[in-house]
Parts: C-alpha cells; structure tokens; sequence
C-alpha cells in the first residue's frame, strides 16, 4: 500500500513522507552504499534540516533507516559528507572500531535572524555503529567563520595522491580547499572561482574528484559546484571544471562553462567516497528551487536522480564529463518490445502505444537528422524532445506536459540545448520514465537531461516524427521493476 500515491516514483529514491532536498554523505562501507538526505519529518516543505538515512547494496533498492542527525543549539544540520576514518586519525573510535565521520555545515537560525554574519559553520558527527546511531563533537564547531554570509556545504575525502584528509566547501561565490590529519583540525590552503564560471546565484554542494580519461592514463581532477540560480534553463543547476588538484588548490584551463545536466531537475549532485572498483557513482536531488516546494505531491517531496556512473573523454579536443545510470538497473529491465529498424519517410511518423511507458526504458539508435519524440496520453498531455540536426540544438517542450500551472516558471519554457559535442555521429537515446520524472541520456550520457513531470494521467504513447528521411535502430520499450 506504501508509495503508491499519483506521482511517487517506482524505481528511484523518495523519502517514505515528508521533504528532502540534497543528497548528503554519500559514502560505501562493507558493502553498503549510505545515502544521508537533507529532511524535515514535519512537514512537505523545507524547514528546520536533519539528515535521514537510507542504505542500499546495489544503488537501486534502497532501505529507510532511523533519522541519523538532528539540529541542536548551534543549529540546523545543512548539507555536508561522511568519510570512514578507518585509522581512527581522529581518535573518536579505536583501531578496531574506526569511527565513520560526518562534517556537516550548521546554519544557526538565531544568529540569521539577528542579522549576524557568521550563521555558517562546519560541525562534525561520528558514529561507532556504522552510520546508525551518531554522537556530536563535544567541540563543534570544527570550522568557524566570520567571513561569509553563505559557507557550507563540506565535501571531505582521503587524497591518496598527498596522502591527507582534504575539504571543498563553498564560500559565497568561491570554493575553498582545506587539508587535515586527523579531520577535527583544518588549514585553509587555497580558493578558485570568483573568476571562473557561472555566477548566476551563490555558489553550493561542491565535489572533487579525480577520474581517468576513457582510453588513457591521463587522470584530470573534476570540480563540481551547484549553483541557484544561474543554470542554463533557470534554477538551480550543476556546473563542473576539469583541471588539477595539488591537494592545496584546483587549477583549470577551462574557459567555457559546463553543466552535468542541461535539464532543470537535477540539483546538489555529489559523488561517493570509497566505492568499489574507483567507480565515481553520483546522485543528484530530482528537483529545482525555483518550484520545489510546489510540485503537486501531496504527502512527500521529490526524489533522488538514477544513481549514475561518471566518467571523462575527450570529444573533439574537448573535455567532457558523461553520466550514465549505474550497471545493476539492467537488471531492472524487461523488454516488451524490440525492433531492429524503422524507416521514418521525411514529414512522417510512427505511433507506439506502450502502457507501460511512465515506468519505462526506451532505447534506439538514430541518424544525426531532425527528429521529434512525442510523449503523450488519453488526457492529451504533450512532452515534446525536438532535436534539430542543423542548428545542433536538443529542446525539451513540458509546457503541455500535464500538471504545470503551480509555479509559473516550471511550464513557462521551451528547454533549449546547444549540442556541438554530438558532432558528426549518429544519435543514441536512452530514455527512462518514472512517473514523474524524465531522465535522456544522450550519445552515453555526453548530453543529460532530467526534468519533473506530473502528467495528469501516465503516458501510453510515444510518436517519433521526422521532417527529413530518418532511419531509427535497435528501438527498445522496456519495463522498469519497481523496487519497493
Ligand atoms: C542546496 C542547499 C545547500 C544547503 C541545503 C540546505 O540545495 O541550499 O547549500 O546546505 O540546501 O537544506
């Protein structure tokens, strides 16, 4: 009986009532993927912040767990990270019991509404059960700050390469990086941003990270910052820079800015520490600040993205970060419907009727040509995806999409991408449907969008258009399992 209200999502992550916004320390230990939320147990809009919890041995099904921490007199539980500290450098577990460690911003509510500067500070937990039950440190804050009105949002992880704990956090309209031995003491080493990037709105939930670029030994450090406003098509959004990380401070040739995801739902993404085989896994929080507080859910809000899978390439001389869903929602799948291929005739269409496409895959193959995808239903509810071959522009139209009128800016808009990474090639889509939310992963994830939907009845219909000659291959309509 549990999750099945109109809207609720089948297969990814929503907490079981109530608000969450971002994800927070994300972290594998012995074989299970934390994930830590930023919630409020009172209420379906944000309010005073804790950190639920859920845990997963797989990154599909996932179990709720006890709430892991709570506000207290230095305030609110903002967002933030978790390491194993499995030499106990901080001395708050033993050797044999290491302790696993949050650092967390607090946001003193008090000292806001006093018009005080310093309402942001760093505080860490620990937890000596691994990420049940959790104990403050008695000398929090452990990062002070009398500087910066917005400063939070810690990202702490072990840098082999230097062979120290090190921090990102954002300070206004910068990333900071800090360095520790025993995560409780931290020296600030250096800045980047004020002249790099978007600058839209402040800058939030920053990540680093080092990943291998595909089909070489070259390794390049990746810097993700959210940012709200100032994303591409409104709200809140992710940029990220590729350079280097001397364990001090981050360095990047890069002029142009770039995002994880060109659509308007995927927000405060950040990456796991310590999970297996190096795989740099993410998760991002489904939704948009401009509307969150909106979306027509009556008992719960929003969910987490796919967890994804991030790697780096170079496509045409350019760095560039892809994402795709995580191995095991393969076996998630079952194909309903397979087709090796399909002549569109320029002006033309093909109608596939699915009722099972609000909890679907569909996956094909196209030629690098105009083409139109119509996702639509009994109500008439119209989500167009047009791309347009010449001018390499991908839109996404959700201004018919079904339920759009409770915050103006969320069907006000044509979403519009340029693409001139998809150069020459011919077009792969994988497309995956969740009842209220739409995830396109363009040519292996080079281009990502992701956007909330609430169709006023679920989609039954796909129609492909084409106003040139269009030959689509190796089309698959998939159900999705539900995982609760
Ligand atoms: C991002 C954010 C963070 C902050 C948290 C508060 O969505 O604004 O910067 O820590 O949400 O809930």
């Amino acid at each position: 009986q549990y999750y099945k209200e109109p809207f609720r999502p089948q297969f990814h992550f929503s907490p079981e009532k109530k608000w969450m916004n971002d994800p927070n320390g994300l972290l594998y230990y012995k074989g299970i993927y934390h994930l830590f939320y930023q919630y409020y147990p009172e209420d379906i809009v944000w309010g005073p912040m804790h950190w639920g919890h859920a845990t997963s041995t797989d990154l599909i099904h996932w179990q709720h767990k006890k709430m892991a921490l709570f506000p207290d007199h230095l305030g609110y539980i903002f967002s933030g990270s978790a390491v194993m500290d499995v030499n106990n450098t901080s001395g708050l577990g033993t050797k044999e019991n290491p302790p696993m460690i949050a650092i967390f911003t607090y946001h003193n509510m008090e000292f806001e509404k006093s018009g005080k500067i310093n309402t942001q500070t760093q505080g860490l937990a620990y937890s000596l059960d691994e990420g049940t039950t959790w104990k403050k440190y008695e000398a929090n804050p452990i990062i002070n700050n009398t500087t910066f009105r917005d400063f939070r949002d810690p990202k702490v992880f072990w840098n082999e390469d230097a062979k120290i704990w090190n921090l990102v956090l954002v300070a206004g309209d910068r990333a900071q990086f800090y360095t520790s031995n025993n995560l409780l003491h931290w020296k600030l080493e250096g800045e980047f941003g004020q002249n790099n990037g978007a600058h839209g709105g402040v800058w939030e939930c920053p990540d680093l990270f080092k990943l291998k670029i595909d089909g070489t030994q070259e390794e390049k450090w990746v810097l993700l910052v959210s940012i709200n406003p100032g994303a591409p098509n409104g709200g809140s959004g992710i940029q990220y820079f590729i350079g280097d990380f001397d364990g001090k401070t981050f360095t990047t040739a890069q002029k142009e800015i770039k995002w994880v995801d060109y659509g308007t739902d995927n927000y405060a993404g950040v990456t796991y520490n310590d999970a297996p085989k190096n795989e740099r896994v993410f998760l991002g929080w489904m939704s948009n600040w401009n509307y969150a507080r909106n979306t027509p859910t009556t008992n719960w809000r929003s969910a987490m993205t796919l967890a994804r899978t991030l790697s780096l390439s170079t496509i045409n001389g350019d760095y560039v970060l892809q994402s795709k869903p995580v191995e095991p929602f393969k076996k998630q799948l079952t194909t309903d419907y397979s087709k090796e291929k399909i002549e569109i005739e320029k002006g033309n269409e093909k109608t596939f009727v699915y009722s099972k496409l609000n909890q679907s895959q569909i996956q094909f193959n196209a030629k690098n040509k105009n083409l139109k995808l119509i996702f639509t239903n009994e109500a008439n509810d119209l989500l167009v995806l047009n791309y347009d071959a010449k001018k390499q522009i991908f839109e996404i139209d959700r201004r018919h999409s079904g339920k759009v009128n409770f915050e103006k800016s969320f069907g006000e808009k044509i979403h519009t991408t340029l693409t001139p990474n998809l150069g020459s090639k011919s077009l792969d889509f994988q497309i995956i449907l969740d009842w209220s939310s739409i995830e396109i992963f363009l040519n292996q994830g080079v281009y990502t969008f992701t956007e909330q939907l609430f169709p006023n009845q679920p989609y039954t219909k796909l129609i492909i258009q084409s106003s040139e000659n269009q030959e689509i291959k190796n089309i698959y309509f998939q159900s999705v399992k539900g995982i609760w």
